[in-house]
């Protein structure tokens, strides 16, 4: 257990906003932030997924939505709250394969009452409207009367801490009464989606029902049920609040019908038969995506807690929504999704979950509208995907912000960082490399192909003096420095983009001339266009160092003063070095891995000496400013042979969170760093690489502290299960397939099982 356990052992309420976001109970349609029922103190969250609205706020953001989870209890008429009463025990621990968060802590009122409360809160993974709370109580040394009082709150705002920034997002539109349970219906302000919450509460002990009156009330915003009881001393008893959501996404006629008929519905199922169902789904889940790492606890608890939230945060059933930098898990980034899903999450689901892979990829489908208008308000052709998206695909970055002394500054990002176009085409091809899924190539990812390519036509600028194509004042992934020329991910992308347009555009040409027709005609292209690509892939510059050696960054980057990291906090991050006088956009220091990224996306693009150069020399120069950053160079250092980073770089990953070491996990979990970590431990360690003949590779290295680590992965309907030792690798697939291992090739036979020793 304690290997699939997080566990909270001290109740300081300081930290309730950071444990709020590691005990989020998610199921990709909705997440719950894990907030402890008897404390005011944190920053509760009910965020579904795709309900977005701006109305007063600065920017459309993630709707915080009423919160169905409050319970008080009372002792007579004193409310238990952690803040008043006397901690006795305290401990609270998600179970991550169960996906259920437990609490168990005895409290003591001012008037000396002492109460036992064991607490279990599930978001269902088998319905995912679904969710409930079950409460084991034991009057310690009383015996009196106790009410329970059921809310859902609908007074909830965004940014409820943040004064200039608080916004409320919804209209409470109705207030009912189930009898028994309550419902509350909003509906947003901009688009009026409404989302209607009920909840029930049910109660259980050897004599049945335990509750003996029951009020209902509409408190302004506020619904509530209250039952009245006696307890006596001694006895145990349990009270279960069984919720269930539906929205207008649902595509429902009558969602307060609906709900009403589901939370019925839920009764008749009860709560332990639904946990047992949504227990066995995450069973399953597991099955397809753990890693087993055996010789270091630590590294084994973090690599789970960083699948379980990515698996937490995904819903194939929606193809118009996508995973936010926070996931649902709170409001940092205002919920908006950015190129964290497509290159640091995408690969996990790719290869365990290919279903949820497809489902993130239509969402981007599905906003090529809001792309489309992006590119048309900023004057060019095409589709131009924004760098933070919410529903519509249309740019939502905020244009001002705070930098690191809280002094206002312009962001650029929405502005200026492009290469979030071709970060979804890689994933488009990292998808259909792995599934062979050639339906939704023809079908969403060409169109997706053509129309960001014309974009870069409409983009790129002619140096008729250096007879080459430019891509000027960009941002690259180093957000360091803003309006840059030709910056090499962004230039390298874009012409690898643009390259893989023009080959897809010769294969549907056989494959199935008509939809090119009809692609052209819809996108006004034809083959001037497709000749004008040819020779801006041709021409794209990409900036080096005079000996050919180094990658620069972006033009110009190697005149900049090269100050280099020379110390590191406790933490084994580097700590800010002298700037000389010099402002950080001056200097050569980046906030986070650029080139050493683009290396790894496109691996088979780059020698190995060209690797081993580039990640000696980036690696003094990078802050590790983003959670984004550390899991690159340690996949980075593990295929350059220096393995001794690799590991601290990786622990850095996992532990993003759980040690909170960005210092902003109040605000949600760092999603990317979720599937950095992924990425890390199945393409660093287990060496996970496809060459330029489509074969799968495995070079794995573990560090001398693990016995083992294994995983299973699908490559194109093929599962192939993975052991690797100190000594030797184990592999078995499902299906007949072609493996490299160590440079040699093996054809698996299936089912068959091969050791390889080292
Ligand atoms: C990083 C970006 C990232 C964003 C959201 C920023 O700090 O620089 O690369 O997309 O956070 O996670």
């Amino acid at each position: 257990m304690k290997l699939w356990s997080v566990e909270q052992k001290k109740y300081t309420s300081i930290d309730n906003k950071k444990y709020e976001t590691l005990f989020t109970l998610a199921n990709g349609y909705r997440g719950l932030r894990g907030q402890l029922e008897f404390t005011k103190l944190g920053q509760k969250g009910n965020f579904i997924a795709g309900i977005f609205d701006k109305s007063s706020a600065q920017v459309t953001e993630i709707v915080n939505l009423q919160d169905p989870i409050l319970l008080n209890i009372y002792i007579d008429d004193e409310i238990i709250d952690m803040e008043q009463c006397k901690v006795l025990a305290f401990n609270r621990r998600l179970s991550m394969l169960e996906g259920v968060l437990y609490t168990a802590i005895e409290l003591e009122t001012r008037k000396g009452k002492i109460i036992n409360l064991k607490c279990e809160r599930f978001v269902s993974r088998n319905n995912v409207h679904r969710w409930a709370a079950k409460y084991e109580i034991v009057p310690v040394n009383f015996t009196g009367k106790v009410f329970f009082e059921s809310v859902i709150d609908g007074t909830v705002t965004n940014s409820s801490q943040d004064p200039m920034n608080l916004a409320k997002h919804f209209n409470v539109d109705e207030i009912f009464d189930v009898k028994p349970g309550i419902g509350l219906k909003s509906s947003t302000f901009d688009k009026k989606i409404s989302a209607v919450e009920t909840t029930r509460l049910l109660a259980d002990n050897d004599f049945g029902n335990i509750f003996k009156s029951r009020k209902y009330n509409m408190l302004a915003e506020k619904a509530r049920e209250v039952y009245s009881s006696i307890l006596t001393q001694g006895e145990l008893y349990t009270v279960y609040k069984l919720g269930v959501s539906f929205t207008s996404r649902d595509k429902i006629k009558n969602i307060t019908e609906e709900s009403k008929k589901e939370l019925d519905a839920f009764t008749v199922d009860g709560y332990e038969e639904e946990k047992e169902a949504h227990k066995a789904v995450w069973q399953s889940i597991w099955n397809d995506i753990d890693i087993e790492i055996h010789g270091d606890d630590e590294a084994q608890v973090g690599i789970r807690f960083n699948l379980y939230q990515l698996a937490s945060s995904a819903y194939e059933g929606d193809e118009k929504i996508s995973i936010a930098a926070k996931g649902l898990h709170g409001e940092g980034y205002k919920g908006h999704i950015f190129w964290d899903t497509e290159t640091f999450m995408l690969p996990f689901f790719i290869y365990t979950r290919p279903k949820v892979a497809k489902a993130l990829l239509m969402y981007r489908y599905n906003t090529l509208q809001g792309a489309r208008k992006n590119a048309e308000i900023s004057g060019f052709k095409g589709a131009r995907y924004p760098w933070e998206s919410a529903d519509e695909g249309l740019e939502v970055t905020p244009k001002w912000g705070f930098d690191y002394d809280g002094k206002p500054v312009r962001i650029w990002t929405g502005d200026e960082e492009f290469h979030i176009n071709s970060d979804i085409t890689f994933a488009i091809f990292e998808y259909y490399r792995a599934t062979g899924d050639k339906d939704f190539l023809i079908n969403y990812g060409l169109e997706i192909l053509l129309d960001t390519t014309k974009f870069w036509q409409s983009r790129v600028e002619y140096n008729k003096k250096e007879d080459r194509y430019e891509i000027n004042g960009v941002i690259g992934p180093d957000e360091f420095h803003e309006h840059v020329d030709n910056n090499v991910f962004t230039n390298f992308l874009a012409k690898w983009s643009i390259k893989k347009a023009l080959d897809l555009v010769q294969w549907i040409k056989k494959e199935d001339a008509l939809v090119l027709k009809k692609l052209c005609n819809k996108l006004s292209l034809n083959e001037l266009d497709f000749k004008a690509w040819e020779t801006i892939e041709k021409k794209m510059y990409i900036p080096t160092s005079k000996d050919g050696k180094l990658i620069e960054q972006f033009e110009g980057y190697f005149n900049m003063p090269s100050i280099e990291i020379t110390k590191f906090d406790e933490n084994g991050m580097p700590e800010w070095p002298d700037f000389k006088g010099l402002k950080i956009a001056e200097t050569q220091l980046i906030k986070q891995a650029d080139v050493v990224q683009l290396m790894i996306m496109l691996g088979e693009e780059f020698s190995d000496n060209v690797k081993k150069e580039n990640y000696k020399y980036y690696e003094k120069r990078t802050m590790h400013k983003s959670s984004l950053s550390p899991s690159m160079y340690s996949i980075m250092g593990i295929t350059v042979g220096d393995t001794h980073n690799a590991y601290k770089y990786f622990m850095k990953t996992v532990l993003t969170d759980l040690k909170d070491n960005q210092g902003n996990t109040d605000f949600g979990i760092h999603s990317a760093s979720n599937g950095g970590s992924w990425q890390t431990a199945i393409m660093g360690f287990g060496g996970l690489s496809v060459d330029k003949d489509e074969v799968l590779n495995l070079k794995p290295w573990i560090p001398k502290h693990w016995d083992e680590m294994n995983f299973n992965i699908n490559w194109r309907k093929t599962r192939i299960y993975v052991s690797i030792r100190q000594d030797k690798i184990v592999v078995k697939a499902t299906n007949s397939s072609k493996v490299k291992i160590y440079n040699d090739e093996y054809n698996l036979k299936k089912d068959e099982e091969i050791t390889v020793t080292r």
